[in-house]
């Protein structure tokens, strides 16, 4: 039986569809809106907002629950791989055998850089930010492959993803080459996805890194925590620019500029910077967090908060238990974690959080991890979009395989001056 919202405005009363989800999301469908009584909403930020129906993430801010095609992430972090959490956040379901086998054959296929695009490299400026370079160089490979895929063909849908997925690694790892003024490494394909990340990061033509199994479970399950997000800022502008038709290629590239802001990817580097902020300066947590509570001082508690998550971040908890495991494993110390541990306790212990639901996202623990790994602190974010593409591949596609699809085009409140004549300069 259909479900009806009343809207009551004036001496009219409109009937406003209801839309209920499978895990009891309600909505109200508003898209006839306009059209029934002349007026539109209004929500600055989309906190209110659902942009569309989708079937690849739930999330349950409340109950802090994070699940990818159903599955939990918990479960996916413990038994699975990013390659195969990849996959299966694109396709739907977990492969089979001869599946995986396949993708992953492809994965190896693509994994070289066409040589005229190695050559981009040399053009950036040494301190070029990684994630400047990420998105650049994405766009240029579709200069490379055909501008657009055929999204409802799963063959080429998933040659084009793969391509995709395999060489942001080896763009990531030249471009840290780069910045280091290192000869760039070529991949090798007898290495599974992970390792072969590690080892065109850190190997040197003298020298070939090995990483251990430890680094490279920390890092898999690294990239498995942010596959995926639903609505985020990054996968709505991947989802906002493939609504023109934009090729695959365009609006990834356009995501990784999404991500790149502070507030969103860019937090996990921000975190990073103020634990060492914290840290050298000599600064108490107790200091740090009084500055955070004056608005005058106009700081952040970075890796803290969250539009969707008013309680503890799934993947910051996974990742916080896993810090211990992998900074024991590895042996590293890191007085980082031990101010980031203080300042947590700190802060949900402080009615200034509490009351504002602000809790550790997933950003506050996964830069003590990637620096334990090794990772630059420069690319940090470009780990975040690592793991993030195969999400927005699947929303680009999803987006596009929508039969009741249209170009994504918000409507406004205009607030400016209303009709007025031009004035000739003499009068001005
Ligand atoms: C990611 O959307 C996603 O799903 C993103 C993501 C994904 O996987 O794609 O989960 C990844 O981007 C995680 C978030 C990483 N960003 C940070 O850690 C940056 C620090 N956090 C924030 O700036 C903030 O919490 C946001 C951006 C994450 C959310 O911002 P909102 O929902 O717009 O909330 P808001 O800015 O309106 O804040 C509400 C109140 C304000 O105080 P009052 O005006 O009510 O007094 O909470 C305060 C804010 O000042 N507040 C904080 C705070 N975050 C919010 N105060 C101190 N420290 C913080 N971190």
């Amino acid at each position: 039986m259909s479900e009806f919202a009343e809207l009551k405005f004036r001496d009219k009363v409109y009937q406003l569809p209801v839309v209920i989800g499978t895990e009891n999301e309600i909505a109200v469908d508003i898209s006839k809106l306009r059209a029934q009584s002349g007026l539109i909403t209004l929500d600055d930020g989309y906190g209110n907002t659902g942009s569309c129906i989708s079937e690849i993430t739930y999330i349950d801010g409340d109950k802090g629950i994070l699940r990818y095609r159903g599955y939990p992430i918990e479960e996916l972090a413990e038994k699975s791989s990013f390659v195969e959490t990849a996959y299966m956040v694109m396709l739907g379901e977990l492969p089979t055998n001869s599946q995986l086998a396949e993708f992953r054959a492809k994965l190896a296929e693509h994994e070289f850089l066409h040589e005229s695009l190695r050559h981009h490299f040399e053009g950036f400026s040494s301190d070029a930010h990684p994630m400047a370079i990420l998105s650049a160089m994405i766009n240029a490979m579709g200069c490379f492959q055909p501008a657009m895929i055929e999204p409802e063909d799963d063959d080429h849908f998933l040659d084009s993803a793969a391509r995709l997925i395999s060489k942001v690694r080896t763009i990531a790892a030249a471009a840290y080459k780069q910045s280091i003024g290192h000869p760039m490494i070529y991949p090798r394909s007898d290495l599974p996805y992970t390792s072969n990340f590690l080892h065109m990061m850190f190997s040197k033509p003298n020298n070939r890194y090995e990483p251990t199994p430890e680094v490279v479970k920390a890092l898999n399950q690294f990239l498995i925590l942010h596959a995926d997000h639903e609505q985020n800022c990054s996968t709505s502008t991947v989802r906002m620019v493939g609504s023109s038709q934009a090729n695959l290629y365009a609006s990834i590239s356009s995501g990784v500029c999404a991500l790149w802001g502070h507030l969103h990817g860019g937090a996990n580097q921000a975190v990073i910077q103020m634990l060492l902020e914290i840290h050298e300066s000599g600064m108490s947590v107790d200091q740090f967090i009084e500055k955070v509570k004056n608005k005058d001082a106009n700081m952040r508690l970075m890796g803290f908060g969250h539009r969707v998550y008013k309680n503890y971040d799934p993947r910051a908890r996974y990742l916080k238990s896993a810090c211990d495991s992998v900074l024991q494993n590895l042996g590293v110390k890191s007085p980082l974690l031990d101010i980031a541990r203080e300042l947590e306790e700190r802060a949900l212990n402080d009615s200034y959080f509490v009351e504002r639901k602000l809790y550790p996202n997933v950003d506050f623990y996964s830069g003590i991890i990637l620096r334990a790994i090794g990772i630059p602190l420069n690319m940090f974010t470009v780990m975040f979009a690592i793991g993030r593409i195969p999400g927005w591949i699947a929303h680009w596609r999803e987006n596009h395989l929508n039969p009741n699809g249209r170009i994504h085009r918000p409507r406004q409140v205009y607030n400016g001056q209303t009709v007025r004549s031009y004035i000739p300069m003499e009068e001005r």
